[in-house]
């Protein structure tokens, strides 16, 4: 048996925001950043006014979200009993806002309502707080607006460890999706954020655990998202990106979360929040690379479904294995042509870092879910091959 979870609704397009200003919420809890606070917050709290919703603000999440700063948000969350949690930002503030919800509803297990977190736990959070979600995402890339899982970073020892928690009652009840708000994405975020989501898409398609539905809005969000990052990178540079390339890519992203949601991420995924974590690296800068080792790694395990994904963007055709190659190719060039990172060294990892912490980041990398779900089985000599191979920007050939 399998199933497969969504919200509730999924409002898209100009002028989505205007949905909250049709509902009757009596008190929104405002999970948001400092950068946002700047810069979308008043658009929100416009239309929240409208409805004379009461707000109360938590603007504290900073990048890649601690369980620490959850710890504090879940405290101000049940003080202020609302009805409905606005989360508005990146995947950081999405992360924390499903952090908070669970430590809300069960205060009596600290940490760990959400360190205990599984995906078969009946958490009532609904009927225990009387409190519904609603996910505002303002970047164009992680899809946890409609996941079920937060990814949090344990900040109390040395080496941090980014984990993946989750449980199907954390998908948000309603995401609104509405382009005016990645107006503001700088180039270099587009590009990072953008990565991110083909990324869920390549995982959630090679994934064991893909599926008929998944395998449908993953092909579909990989070929806008192929097709647009560069569009949106080059006009972001130029000045301003047109309204209909943010709408492809904001629904892209969405698509993409909600495909990989319901499989699973792989390798790219297990590379991305170890290296993240270890040598604080944001996930939007990380997460193309290691990718594009991730397909290096698959490329003879699953080239019949690489070549899928390859096709559906138009590349030559030919066999499976060259249109594989032809894939990897594209995307070590995409990368470069977005002026990302293409290997450890690149992203400012130092010979001495690498060395002091690899045998932690091997085992963290070992024990993340996108490991448990890689087409191939990786084990600890692979990951020892495949992380020299990152680090020195080498291909992976074996
Ligand atoms: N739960 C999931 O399914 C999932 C999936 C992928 C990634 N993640 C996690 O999400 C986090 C990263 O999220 P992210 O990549 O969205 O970045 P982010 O939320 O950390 O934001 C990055 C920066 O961009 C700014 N920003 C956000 N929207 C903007 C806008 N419209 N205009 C200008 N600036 C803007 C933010 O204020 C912040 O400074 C990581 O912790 C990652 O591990 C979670
Ligand atoms: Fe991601």
């Amino acid at each position: 048996m399998w199933d497969f979870t969504s919200p509730r609704k999924v409002i898209f397009g100009e002028d989505a925001l205007e949905f909250l200003s049709e509902k009757t919420f009596k008190h929104a809890f405002i999970v948001t950043d400092p950068v946002m606070r700047k810069l979308h917050l008043s658009l929100v709290e416009e239309q929240l006014k409208a409805a004379e919703t009461k707000i109360t603000i938590f603007d504290e999440i900073l990048g890649e979200p601690s369980l620490q700063v959850v710890e504090k948000g879940a405290k101000q969350l049940a003080q202020a009993h609302p009805d409905v949690i606005i989360a508005l930002g990146g995947g950081s503030v999405m992360d924390s806002a499903k952090g908070m919800w669970p430590m809300w509803a069960s205060p009596e297990d600290g940490m760990d309502a959400i360190e205990g977190l599984n995906p078969f736990a009946e958490l009532k959070l609904r009927e225990k707080t009387g409190c519904i979600l609603i996910n505002i995402p303002t970047t164009s890339g992680t899809g946890s607006d409609v996941t079920w899982g937060t990814v949090l970073t344990d900040k109390s020892s040395d080496t941090e460890r980014k984990a993946s928690f989750g449980n199907r009652e954390l998908v948000a009840d309603i995401t609104i999706l509405d382009p005016i708000l990645t107006k503001t994405l700088p180039p270099h975020l587009i590009a990072g954020t953008g990565l991110d989501a083909l990324s869920h898409a390549v995982g959630g398609y090679l994934s064991t655990w893909a599926n008929d539905f998944s395998d449908a809005l993953l092909l579909h969000a990989f070929k806008l998202l192929w097709r647009n990052i560069p569009v949106a990178y080059q006009q972001a540079k130029a000045g301003e990106v047109e309204y209909e390339v943010r709408e492809k890519l904001h629904n892209a992203a969405t698509m993409s979360g909600w495909g990989f949601g319901n499989s699973q991420i792989i390798l790219g995924h297990a590379l991305g929040h170890t290296i993240g974590a270890a040598w604080k690296i944001p996930h939007s800068q990380c997460i193309g690379a290691s990718c594009l080792y991730s397909l290096m790694y698959n490329r003879n395990a699953v080239s019949e479904r690489i070549a899928d994904l390859a096709r559906g963007v138009g590349l030559e055709d030919g066999s499976n294995e060259e249109l594989t190659e032809n894939l990897i190719a594209a995307f070590k060039k995409l990368l470069i042509e977005l002026e990302l990172p293409v290997s450890l060294q690149d992203m400012g990892v130092s010979k001495e870092e690498y060395d002091s912490n690899i045998e932690a980041v091997i085992d963290f990398s070992l024990n993340d879910s996108g490991t448990l779900s890689n087409p191939r089985r990786v084990d600890y000599e692979d990951y020892v091959k495949i992380y020299n191979s990152f680090f020195n920007g080498e291909e992976i050939d074996f």
